[in-house]
């Protein structure tokens, strides 16, 4: 059965408050953990559905990965859905100590599960069997199985490998120097987890910077990685452990408690622990250059730097984001297209074309939304135009399925006048499962 949220109007939000761990990162951590000689002890790890997928997914490749502390509602996996995040024990056996499943691996929603194991299953001497959910059965896969063939893995499915359910058997991995089309973190992050099965060296070069969580997580657990530029370089047969991590808070989840600051005059809002990895954090920019008051300070640094972050209702004005900080807000687009019917004047998004293979295409579910709302908003192929600001209006809107379209038409709701209803918003457990609870904590209605 399916939920739906009504939104009243907000007056402001206000508080200190943490973020649940960073989903990206989460999913890094199960990874490295399981392909790590002995034990990993993962902390604030994201409780979303997405991550959980991933941790089923080792556990059926025969990884034992337990729970640290009692969760009050537990799922097929054993892990809480609805605790804000949890702590658990990766029992890794080495790079080679997977083994074939009986099962077939079901990844659900996860794009970034279905990518990066399929980096992983490269290097592995047996078949595996991969299926998803509606949505990740739409979703283009080429882009990884295209490289991936390219370095030995066998790869089956429709339309030559690009959708789902595919078949992957792996084994002998040779290392590639390889040009990515698209700004893409799980294509290559797919890409450096088949290199660790390699002899020598593999590169990959992107177009601009995407998230480097998988850079900078396989250099913490012990591997040898080069980063010159928009290059990275990892060099095969590491041996991985690192024993014990944390995972910051996640910006991408924080960007809607942002926004919402921002919008809602008078707030006052402190962020702490939340993870500022440059490659993340192209929302701060984007807000401060709309004029908003928001700052973010690092206060420590491990593997990825994390510290608070401080936000204050504004006044927006237009702004054009295009070129290489699109792929550091590239999740953060949905809430900005929110932000920007409040500018005043144009905000113009260009080169957002990967919004249309999210989960669901993030251009036409929120400019429709918005619109339905009363917002003024031009769209076309990769680029779109809000004019602003206009009063938005409550009315009932479609979550499409997607966690971050229903989480910003949730923000709408909150600046518009009369009550809002999203509709099918339990795919917001795929990412943060109490995030409704945690905001309306914060809210003067
Ligand atoms: C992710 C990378 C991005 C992002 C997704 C998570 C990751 O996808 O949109 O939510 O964890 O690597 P792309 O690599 O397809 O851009």
């Amino acid at each position: 059965m399916s939920s739906n949220i009504a939104v009243k109007p907000a007056k402001k939000i206000s508080g200190r408050v943490k973020m649940p761990g960073d989903k990206s990162i989460s999913h890094r951590a199960v990874f490295l953990g399981a392909l790590s000689e002995g034990l990993t002890e993962v902390e604030n790890l994201s409780a979303g559905e997405d991550c959980l997928r991933s941790i089923k997914a080792f556990q059926n490749l025969g990884i034992r990965i337990d729970p640290v502390r009692k969760v009050e509602k537990e799922s097929s996996s054993g892990f809480s859905t609805q605790s804000n995040n949890s702590t658990l024990k990766i029992y890794g056996q080495g790079l080679s100590g997977l083994k074939e499943p009986v099962q077939i691996l079901d990844l659900g929603n996860s794009g970034t599960s279905i990518r990066l194991l399929l980096g992983v299953l490269s290097g592995q001497n047996f078949c595996t069997v991969l299926t998803g959910d509606e949505s990740l059965q739409n979703r283009p896969m080429r882009r990884v199985t295209g490289p991936l063939e390219m370095m030995g893995a066998e790869i089956v499915g429709r339309e030559k490998g690009n959708l789902l359910p595919l078949v992957i058997k792996g084994g002998k991995i040779t290392a590639i120097d390889y040009k990515l089309p698209v700004a893409s973190a799980q294509v290559k992050s797919a890409i450096l987890l088949a290199a660790l099965y390699a002899n020598g060296e593999t590169r990959v070069e992107e177009p601009a910077k995407s998230r480097d969580h998988t850079e900078r997580m396989l250099s913490f657990f012990g591997a040898e990685v080069t980063v010159n530029g928009l290059r990275v370089g990892i060099k095969g047969k590491p041996s991985l452990s690192r024993g014990k991590i944390s995972v910051p808070g996640d910006i991408s989840v924080a960007a809607f408690f942002l926004v919402a600051a921002g919008l809602l005059p008078s707030s006052s809002l402190e962020i702490e622990c939340v993870g500022l990895n440059p490659t993340r954090c192209g929302i701060i920019e984007a807000l401060q250059k709309m004029g908003m008051e928001v700052t973010a300070e690092i206060t420590s640094e491990d593997f990825e730097p994390r510290g608070n972050i401080k936000a204050a209702g504004s006044k927006l004005k237009g702004i054009t984001l295009k070129g290489e900080i699109i792929p550091r807000i590239i999740d953060e687009i949905p809430v900005l297209l929110v932000a920007a019917t409040q500018a005043e004047g144009r905000t113009v998004f260009e080169d957002i074309g990967e919004l249309r293979v999210k989960e669901t295409d993030r251009i036409q579910s929120m400019t429709s939304n918005l619109i339905k709302m009363g917002a003024r908003i031009e769209e076309e192929n990769d680029r779109v135009i809000v004019i602003g600001p206009t009063a938005l209006k409550g009315t009932t809107v479609e979550s499409f399925g997607d966690h971050r379209t229903a989480m910003s038409m949730i923000v709408a709701g909150l600046i518009a006048q009369g009550e809002t209803t999203i509709l099918n918003t339990d795919c917001i457990k795929t990412s943060t499962p109490l995030f409704w609870e945690n905001l309306s904590r914060l809210i003067t209605f």
